[in-house]
């Protein structure tokens, strides 16, 4: 007999998109009676919103719905959602004979029925994409009291050779600037205290009236909202109205998430970027010429088929020469159908030089992050408490440029701004101490 109350357990892989994902999906189903529950054991439905991205993400996935086998009891289903749901489709259920459900990330509308398809017995693939599916009649279920993910654009059309996500994700599509507008203003009635708008090349949004600046300055006035971020921006897309529209807005934070992949023109060229070495570092001088203290992070791709030694110290004279607060490091990884498995097999890079490179590049990243950081010991910030931290008893903070601080303090704090001084750093993180221009702690909204 199947319990009274049915529970959903959704697990998490990728990025911010996904997690947004899943926040519509445990809605949907929460809409249909299903109480989520925070573990697989027992669960009547269990699912796992995957990422594509690179080999090493499906592989994890791979082990982890073999472990979850351990986890269903007579009756529960496990299904497979998200980007490589889409990737592999029915080849899912033939490689894991437990899992019933395979679902793309246009398909969750229908998701209460193909989960009672799958109850009956039934196994199903739902992988059409929907060019107008934005799930605006959905009501998220939140993972997170404090910041909350809007999605204001799917897909993607911009077809890097090296990358799966429009064909996992399909063609870009925007969302109406008034559904964000509403979603944005429920989050903030619901006490959330920042908000970040996500979409793949986000600033590429145009819902046929209104571009993207013009999102920034709708979201931004919203009443209440304190801090808004967007990722990922593509170098290309930084309009004048845009950065004009981040100088202006201020709510819009000081920091970009600014992909780079690589420095050198050549291999930008291969991987479809559609940016030189010359127009992205031009991009940065505009960004920091109009918006002073500036965060900036990025993205950087090594091993691109065909790369060099020369090509590489191109990579890390930019590093050098723009010196990022942080950078997320990958080592290529072939997607199956993507353009760049289609190179010639003599432009590709041995995994020794590969693994070489990244470590230079990390090395790299890392020593011009501590040296600016240095420099920023001793300087205020109003940072926003997110959440306890993971060792110890301090709370993990973010400032609007982006730097994690940990500070002390109890669990109240969680969801309130309060201005810190940057008393020490790690090299990438800081600890702060609370203060207040006033003489009186602390300092929240
Ligand atoms: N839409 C975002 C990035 C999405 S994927 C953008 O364009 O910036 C996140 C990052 O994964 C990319 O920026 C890229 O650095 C990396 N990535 C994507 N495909 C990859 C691949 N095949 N191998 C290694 N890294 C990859
Ligand atoms: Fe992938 Fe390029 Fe689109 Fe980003 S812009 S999602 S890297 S194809
Ligand atoms: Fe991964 Fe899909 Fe995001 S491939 S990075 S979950 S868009």
């Amino acid at each position: 007999m199947s319990s009274v109350v049915r529970t959903v357990y959704v697990e998490t892989y990728g990025c911010q998109m996904n997690v947004s994902d899943s926040e519509l999906m445990l809605g949907k189903l929460a809409a249909e009676g299903y109480a989520p529950v925070d573990s697989p054991d027992g669960a009547d439905v269990i699912l796992v919103n995957t990422c594509a991205i690179r080999d090493h993400a499906e592989q994890r996935v791979i082990g982890r719905l073999g472990e979850l086998k351990r986890s269903m009891k007579p009756g529960s289903i496990v299904g497979v959602t998200g980007c490589m749901a889409q990737r592999l489709g029915p080849r899912l259920l033939t490689q894991a004979k437990h899992v019933s459900l395979v679902v793309g990330p246009d398909g969750y509308r229908a998701l209460p029925q193909l989960v009672a398809r799958a109850q009956g017995g039934a196994r199903e693939v739902a992988t059409s994409f929907d060019l107008e599916e934005h799930y605006e009649d959905f009501a998220p279920r939140r993972f997170d009291k404090v910041k909350a993910w809007i999605p204001v654009q799917r897909g993607c059309d911009y077809k890097c050779t090296y990358c799966i996500v429009p064909y996992t994700r399909g063609p870009e599509r925007s969302r109406k600037l008034a559904d964000a507008v509403r979603e944005a203003e429920q989050a903030v009635a619901d006490g959330i205290a920042e908000i970040t708008l996500l979409g793949q090349t986000v600033n590429s949004y145009h819902d046929g009236t209104h571009d993207f600046a013009d999102l920034l300055r709708a979201v931004g006035a919203v009443p209440g909202l304190r801090r808004l971020r967007f990722t990922s921006p593509h170098p290309n897309d930084f309009s004048d109205r845009v950065i004009a529209a981040m100088a202006e807005v201020p709510a819009v934070c000081e920091h970009v998430h600014l992909p780079l992949q690589s420095g050198s023109t050549s291999v930008l060229k291969r991987m479809l970027r559609r940016y030189t070495r010359e127009e992205y570092l031009d991009c940065v001088r505009r960004l920091r010429a109009a918006i002073p203290g500036l965060g900036l992070t990025t993205d950087v791709i090594v091993g691109f088929p065909g790369e060099t030694d020369a090509d590489f110290e191109e990579t890390l004279s930019v590093v050098r020469e723009v010196v990022f607060d942080d950078a997320y490091t990958f080592k290529f990884s072939p997607r199956e159908g993507t353009p760049a498995t289609r190179m010639p097999s003599e432009l590709t890079v041995p995994d020794e030089v590969a693994t070489e490179r990244l470590e230079r590049l990390i090395e790299t990243v890392r020593t011009g992050s501590r040296a600016r950081n240095l420099t920023l010991l001793g300087s205020r910030r109003e940072v926003l408490v997110e959440k306890l931290a993971r060792r110890g008893e301090l709370l993990q903070t973010r400032s609007r440029d982006f730097k994690t601080v940990l500070i002390g303090g109890d669990e109240s704090l969680i969801g309130r701004y309060v201005n810190v001084e940057l008393t020490g750093t790690t090299g990438s993180t800081f600890t702060g101490s609370v203060v207040s221009d006033r003489g009186a702690l602390p300092v929240a909204s």
